[in-house]
């Protein structure tokens, strides 16, 4: 209907910058691809990268816990006490990238770079001029040659688990996503980037936060924020479709050809991340989970829950607890019997499909399959909280809406 960029929804692996639409409507899409190494060439699970996925999951969402108390004076109600109290930091080191990136462009004239969309986190980084071997082969964002540019005067930190850091000094310029522009968005030009932003480990260039600003370490307008309250979208919406093809990040509205039938509305309860009240979660048919604290995060691979609630679900579906094998929070099941999973959404039940659930065998022949919830005892349980990532988000098609401040998912076309 409104897309004038049909070349723009070109088949990946290359990322293609979008051009700015001519039509009136304000709602433009990117194609976004995902950097992914979970499994061996076997397609057996990598367990060492899914251990430190799940560490560093936890870990950002902790951090961004402690951001939101640093910005509102007030806890976050989810955050575990003793977890935020040592957190601060995330290590995205060994998180073997797993990212949907994509292309936005920076400056005047624009220049192209692909960014990490994450909707667990708020903040916009890219390589600065001042970095150099920890930024190498990555394209670096240059102030001075931008004429719309602004030394902000301030100065930011990111610290990593393993102590390294991303730091650099914050700057306002013009940031255009899939041709929609926002002027006067902050954002950090980085003087260093610890190992985990290496080109070899990070493919994209920076990362772009798309959570609400008391997330934000700049304590500024995250970027969708900014493209709104500027007045450049035609709606105040975003939405992913993460699938393993046509994957795409649409911006200002929806595509109505990457879905069917009606959005299921979930509030959210407290706009710092994407969080909403799940109403259950399903095992084999049967609802044993009810009103689950969720955050939807595009940051986050699998799906993770409180201990307690993630070993609830795979006794309801005959998994087995795998902390001695695989590792702490860990569940098989045989590899010939997936469970049926599915979690509901304001009364609408989207199910977890078989192959996206099953992360793979833990061995090569092995009759033993890996479940893509994992359970991590560093996050609350009280009430149960869960982090929702692709595991989940690549079964439907999923709706940001920061007007009024819910979720929306649908099925995929
Ligand atoms: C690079 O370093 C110089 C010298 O410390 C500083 O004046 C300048 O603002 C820095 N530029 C950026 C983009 O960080």
């Amino acid at each position: 209907m409104r897309f004038a960029l049909a070349t723009v929804v070109t088949v990946l692996p290359l990322l293609i910058a979008a051009t700015p639409n001519t039509a009136s409507k304000n709602t433009l899409k990117i194609p976004i691809a995902k950097h992914s190494s979970l499994v061996d060439q076997h397609g057996v699970v990598d367990i060492i990268a899914l251990k430190s996925h799940v560490t560093s999951a936890v870990a950002k969402i902790n951090y961004g816990f402690s951001k939101f108390e640093k910005n509102t004076g007030a806890p976050h109600p989810n955050a575990k006490p003793e977890a935020v109290g040592n957190s601060g930091s995330i290590p995205l080191t060994d998180d073997h990238g797993q990212l949907w990136f994509g292309s936005i462009s920076v400056g005047t004239p624009a220049v192209t770079y692909t960014v990490d969309f994450d909707t667990g986190s708020s903040d916009l980084f890219l390589p600065g001029p001042n970095c150099s071997s920890t930024c190498s082969g990555h394209t670096i964002y240059n102030p001075l040659t931008s004429t719309t540019s602004k030394d902000l005067g301030g100065t930011f930190t990111l610290t990593y688990g393993d102590g390294s850091t991303v730091e650099g000094e914050l700057y306002s310029d013009t940031v255009s996503i899939a041709g929609l522009s926002a002027t006067g968005q902050t954002l950090g030009a980085a003087s260093q980037y610890s190992t985990g932003f290496a080109k070899s480990q990070f493919p994209a260039d920076g990362l772009l936060g798309m959570a609400f600003q008391s997330l934000s370490d700049y304590r500024a307008s995250p970027v969708f924020q900014t493209l709104v309250s500027e007045g450049r979208t035609s709606e105040p919406v975003f939405a992913f479709k993460l699938a393993t093809s046509g994957s795409e990040l649409h911006i200002g509205g929806t595509d109505s050809k990457a879905y069917t039938g009606e959005f299921s509305y979930a509030d959210v309860v407290l706009p710092a991340y994407w969080q909403v009240i799940m109403d259950s979660i399903q095992g084999n048919g049967h609802a044993s989970l009810f009103s689950v604290n969720c955050i939807i995060d595009t940051g986050t691979t699998l799906v993770i829950g409180d201990t307690f609630s993630v070993d609830l679900l795979y006794s309801e579906v005959g998994g087995t607890d795998a902390s001695d094998t695989v590792g702490e929070g860990f569940y098989t099941f045989p590899c010939n019997n997936v469970p049926k999973v599915s979690f509901t959404f304001s009364g609408k039940s989207f199910p977890i499909s078989p192959s996206t659930f099953n992360l793979g065998p833990v061995a090569v022949g092995s009759p033993d399959c890996v479940g893509g919830i994992v359970a991590s005892s560093i996050i609350s349980d009280a009430p149960p909280f869960w982090i929702v990532g692709d595991v989940f988000l690549s079964n439907v098609y999923t709706i940001f809406d920061f007007g009024n401040i819910r979720v929306g998912f649908a099925d995929l076309a």
